[in-house]
């Protein structure tokens, strides 16, 4: 007989951001965090007592815990691959946080071995789930803006080593502001044109180290090994373009969204986020005019949610490895470019995800 009620979920990796998933995944109705692990095991003892969750220890206090249904893994981007595939043969579903892998093969052969498992392989960002960009996507399908001409990206920040308390890993491979913060974008353009095509993009770097800004180890020096600040200028399948500048290397803190349509330009809620203000600029138009004001239903782990009961409803769940996947190439085709100064022919596809129904309620006993 089929399972019903609430899906377990194993975390693996006990850092910063299992915080949000923690406070969210239980607090919804569906998911039941039921266990903890990571290779600091005393760090998910902690989470563990913050949060009253039942077994912690290693990662095979997840691996092999029966009430483990999907293993969300939140672990830093070098280690993302090892542990999904440890959670794929241990018979789990996984729930990655981006990028889904480092490289286009190691990211492919998860697919494939979760595929032949009959298992499901789930990829953050999910924010494209939210009440933000899911009515902007709805404002761009009723043709408010007309036809979807091009789109202009811009993340610009000094770089996250003031706030995070072990901010080495992003500013290595696998992160950087295109790795760490272009999924964001890339999934919300992907969700509103359609699959990219060819990409070609610049790097530069403004320092080889820098210094942690908080936390124990505060005043330490690590390496920076990849681009901090990445322009590119990209075509959709679709035949429609984009601009983006992602940058760790900026004074100026500033993010946008904006897509130009035939009958106007659509200013979207910040991709890194669940809800916002969406706006419209007409031709004609002196100023900005406000179309919806959005409020968040859910954040980090509503795409958990989605998979959790899509699991139970025996249906495809929305954030899908294969959307990852298609933004990882994105990703590794424009570090491609950084090196031949050409454009990169984007080798996979991939098909937009269903929008959520208008009644979707996160809170919601639905299993
Ligand atoms: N910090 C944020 O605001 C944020 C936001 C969104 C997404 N993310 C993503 O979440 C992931 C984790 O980020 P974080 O900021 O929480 O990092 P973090 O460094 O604070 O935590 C990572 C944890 O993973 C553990 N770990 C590493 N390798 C492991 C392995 N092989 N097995 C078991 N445990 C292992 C580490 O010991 C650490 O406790 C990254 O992919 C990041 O891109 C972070």
């Amino acid at each position: 007989m089929a399972k019903t009620g609430p899906v377990g979920v194993g975390i693996i990796g006990a850092g910063v951001i299992s915080k949000t998933y923690l406070e969210n995944l239980n607090s919804f109705a569906d998911t039941r965090v039921v266990a903890i692990g990571d290779i600091v095991t005393e760090a998910a003892e902690s989470r563990a007592k913050e949060f009253d969750v039942p077994a912690y220890g290693a990662i095979d206090a997840v691996l092999k815990n029966d009430d483990v249904e999907i293993v969300v893994n939140l672990t830093t981007p070098a280690a993302h691959v090892e542990v999904a595939t440890a959670a794929i043969l241990a018979g789990k579903h996984v729930w990655n946080e981006k990028p889904l892998s480092l490289d286009r093969e190691s990211g492919g052969k998860l697919l494939a071995a979760a595929e032949s498992a009959g298992l499901r392989v789930g990829c953050a960002p999910d924010t494209f789930l939210g009440a933000g960009l899911q009515s902007a996507r709805k404002i761009i399908d009723s043709g408010a803006i007309g036809t979807p001409l091009t789109a202009l990206v811009l993340m610009q920040s000094p770089g996250p080593e003031s706030w995070h308390p072990n901010p080495a890993f992003l500013f290595q491979e696998g992160a950087g502001p295109l790795f760490d913060i272009g999924p964001y974008y890339l999934t919300a353009l992907v969700q509103s044109f359609g699959p990219v095509a060819s990409i070609a993009s610049l790097g530069s770097k403004s320092r080889e180290q820098r210094v942690i800004g908080s936390g124990p180890k505060a005043g330490e020096k690590f390496d920076v090994t990849v681009p901090t600040h990445v322009g590119s200028l990209a075509r959709f399948e679709s035949g429609q373009s984009f601009q983006s500048i992602f940058s760790f290397d900026s004074a100026v803190r500033r993010t946008l969204l904006e897509i130009n349509g035939t009958e106007g330009t659509l200013l979207m809620p910040d991709p890194n986020t669940f809800a916002g203000e969406i706006k419209v600029r007409r031709p004609a138009g002196e100023d900005w005019e406000l179309l919806e004001t959005t409020t968040e239903l859910s954040s980090r782990g509503t795409g958990v949610l989605d998979m959790a009961r899509a699991i139970r409803e025996d249906r495809p769940h929305r954030a899908q490895g294969a959307l990852a996947y298609h933004v990882l190439d994105i990703m590794v085709s424009a570090s491609e470019s950084m090196e031949t100064s050409e454009f990169v022919k984007v080798q996979s596809t991939v098909e937009r995800a269903e929008p959520l129904p208008d009644d979707w309620d996160p809170k919601a006993a639905t299993v």
